[in-house]
């Protein structure tokens, strides 16, 4: 794998942001019920917090007119005047005020048409400017929410504990429904969203091909997987839970402060485009710095994944403090580029808060001048018209703090926005990066390969402009072997690897069984090939398993008869636990000529109809590997065989030899016509050959 790091795969250049949100909003519309369960949960919250501020108001208004003496209830006038008051919520409160606690039988204070007129300070006021001014008028009856309201003669304590139970009450509900609340939004995002899209990536990297795993180092891979997948469902418990949220108490407090007082309302929220303005500019020089955040800690896990990977080179070369300050210095640049972030956010925040501020400013001023015009108006109707009460302004206030909070979130949905799309950017690529490599519809199947392959004028190169692999004919019967020889680059493994179709050739195809193999279906063809790797992967469970991966139904008879083969047997029994021995990682606790052999026993366990061996005896001594070519001739027989090789005796039970230079056909033909040719081929024997002579030589 490449260790260099490329954003974008297979260059298709990054998604538009409106492609990216598309994809954001598809995949929050999936778990849209788990959503819908939180937004109920939401609104419940809301609502419970409503009442209990609403309550509160009450309780304040309640207090004043009890203090007054007023609690045993309004003069017949006020009744009379307050049920001709205004709409909405004074509407509802003089339905509940008629025959209720404040009857005209109860003792009332010093109020109605009579008192004397509000203070001159409050003329121009929004009950009329020309009033003359009038001393504080007799405190008016609370509102009651939803026209409940206690029975009539109920000692004022007692109203204050119902009102002080009730809004305990709604306290008490608030916790329990934030419990659920916390449960329901970390089960949806932890249980359900990471874990799917996690499996959703992992996947689609199973049907990618050899081609994504060329063009990106595993650590942005290992990155996108772990971090961006969890940036990705940021998307819905930080973007779209907290909008919906946003929306409908916004709608919801809006609603109410209209409602108690539209002029108040409007003065307050003339600062809410300026929010908006804010949040977008913030918002929009995040989004790169995010970016290369993501980019950055791609390189921390790459030179930890290389340092795990090549920690043998750098102690061996003695350079460890190059490595450590290697990490170091990759560390840094993630702690700067987040320092830059945090910096930016530190500004967002107070000035978000600051802003949200000034309407407490324009509250207390043209709200506290509300609440004198209405304390001064001894009607209680016409009270109602010229302002506010004091339980209305603090329900008023609690709503805008409110307000203002859920307005300062949009910082951190505006932050959390542009994670997720960096996020998503990363993992769309991957969702969406092409499949090159699949069975196309109606594919042909191989029910019983028989192992003839052709290779038909094929060119192939990595880079489409640069071939390594030239106009390559070759027709190989059923079970032939084909040695392949070669000097190092000349592309032997390239050349195996367009057989089981790991890339497809750029001109030329190539054909098992006659039929091209761009036409079977690829589990088919890769079912009926067996291959052994120049660097074979072990993977962390017994020998056993390793050995029966690509049939893992076999009896452990056949495991040990494919172990026989590949002269794996012998040391597989003197392993701790013999076949039962757990592999460390990779294979570390074999020897390299341990775990080909391992792989060896692998491919023949499969009884595919071609076998590739990609130099497997190059790790292996010559004794061993004689023991091995000799099992293996039983193997490979009644099999096609490629078998890359440079020793003497493996080049010699091969039917014929290729010889590969540059990526061309150089010679092809059996050992002895290749012999009698003066060409590459009778070049690498005949060093072979006097090199054995010397060493002979030297023994004697
Ligand atoms: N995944 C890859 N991406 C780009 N180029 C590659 C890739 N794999 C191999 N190459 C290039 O293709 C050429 C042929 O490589 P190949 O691995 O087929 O050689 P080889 O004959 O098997 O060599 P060796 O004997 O060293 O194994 C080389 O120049 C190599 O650099
Ligand atoms: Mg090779």
């Amino acid at each position: 794998m490449s260790p260099s790091s490329t954003n974008t795969l297979f260059n298709t250049g990054p998604a538009s942001r409106g492609t990216l949100l598309r994809f954001l909003l598809s995949f929050a519309w999936k778990y849209r019920w788990g959503c819908v369960r939180v937004l109920c949960l939401q609104l419940c919250l809301l609502a419970m917090g409503l009442l209990g501020l609403s309550l509160m108001g009450t309780g304040v208004d309640y207090i004043r007119f009890a203090a007054a003496g007023q609690a045993g209830g309004p003069r017949a006038e006020d009744k009379g005047q307050r049920a001709e008051g205004r709409e909405g919520l004074e509407g509802r409160e003089a339905v509940a005020l008629s025959g209720g606690p404040f009857g005209p039988s109860s003792p009332s204070g010093p109020s109605g048409p009579s008192s004397p007129a509000p203070p001159a300070a409050l003329s121009g006021g929004p009950s009329g400017p020309s009033r003359p001014a009038s001393p504080a008028a007799a405190p008016k009856p609370p509102h009651w929410p939803f026209g409940i309201q206690p029975p009539p003669g109920m000692p004022p304590m007692r109203v204050l504990l119902l009102l002080a139970g009730g809004i305990l009450g709604f306290a008490l509900l608030r916790g329990a429904l934030n419990y659920f609340y916390t449960v329901e939004a970390t089960r949806l995002v932890q249980q359900q969203i990471v874990v799917d899209l996690r499996a959703q990536v992992y996947e689609k990297m199973q049907r990618l091909s050899f081609r994504f795993f060329d063009a990106n180092a595993s650590a942005s891979i290992i990155n996108r997987v772990l971090g961006d997948v969890q940036s990705v469902r940021l998307f819905v418990d930080g973007v779209v839970l907290p909008c919906v949220v946003l929306v409908l108490s916004l709608v919801v407090y809006l609603a109410y402060m209209l409602q108690i007082h539209v002029g108040l309302t409007l003065a307050c929220l003339g600062t809410t485009p300026l929010l908006w303005y804010v949040s977008r500019y913030f918002s929009q020089r995040l989004q790169p710095r995010y970016r290369r955040v993501r980019d950055l800690a791609d390189r921390v896990v790459l030179v930890l994944n290389e340092y795990l990977q090549g920690a043998a080179v750098v102690k061996g070369f003695g350079l460890e403090p190059n490595e450590v300050a290697k990490f170091a210095a990759a560390n840094r640049a993630v702690r700067d580029e987040q320092l830059g972030i945090f910096w930016a956010m530190s500004w967002f925040h107070p000035l978000i808060g600051f802003i949200s501020q000034l309407s407490l400013a324009v509250l207390l001023g043209y709200g506290g001048w509300l609440v004198i015009a209405y304390e001064r108006e001894p009607d209680a109707a016409a009270a109602a018209l010229a302002g506010l009460s004091i339980g209305q302004l603090l329900v008023f206030s609690g709503l805008l703090q409110q307000f203002s909070g859920q307005i300062g979130s949009i910082a951190n949905i505006a932050n959390s926005i542009q994670q997720s799309l960096v996020a998503a950017q990363r993992v769309h690529e991957v969702l969406t990066a092409p499949l090159e490599i699949q069975s196309r519809p109606l594919a042909k199947h191989l029910p019983q390969p028989r192992g003839a392959v052709m290779f038909e004028g094929v060119t192939f190169g990595y880079d489409p402009n640069e071939p390594v692999l030239r106009d390559i004919t070759l027709d190989v019967q059923p079970g032939e072997c084909i040695a392949v020889l070669g000097a190092t680059g000349a592309g032997k493994s390239t050349l195996m690897s367009l057989i089981p179709r790991f890339y497809d050739p750029i001109a030329g195809c190539v054909r098992v069984d006659g039929v091209d193999v761009r036409d079977l279906d690829l589990g088919d063809l890769r079912r009926s090939i067996g291959i052994v790797f120049q660097e074979s992967f072990l993977f962390s469970t017994t020998v056993a398993a390793n050995i029966a991966f690509g049939r893992p139904d076999a009896s452990r008879a056949q495991i040990e008869q494919a172990a026989r083969v590949a002269a794996a047997h012998d040391f597989i029994l003197q392993l701790p636990q013999g076949y039962d021995t757990i592999l460390h990682e990779s294979g570390a606790n074999l020897s390299g000529g341990q775990r080909q052999r391992l792989a060896i026993a692998r491919a023949i366990l499969r009884e595919p109809a071609i076998l590739l061996l990609d130099d497997p005896t190059a790790a292996i001594d010559a004794h061993t590997e004689s023991d091995i070519l000799l099992a293996m001739e039983g193997a490979m027989r009644g099999r096609t065989t490629f078998v890359v090789a440079h020793r003497l005796s493996t080049l010699r039970c091969a039917n014929r030899v290729l010889v590969l230079d540059h990526g061309r056909i150089a010679e092809l033909g059996t050992h002895h016509e290749l012999m009698q040719r003066d060409g590459l081929y009778r070049e690498v024997v005949a060093l072979q050959i006097s090199d054995l002579a010397e060493a002979g030589a030297r023994d004697k």
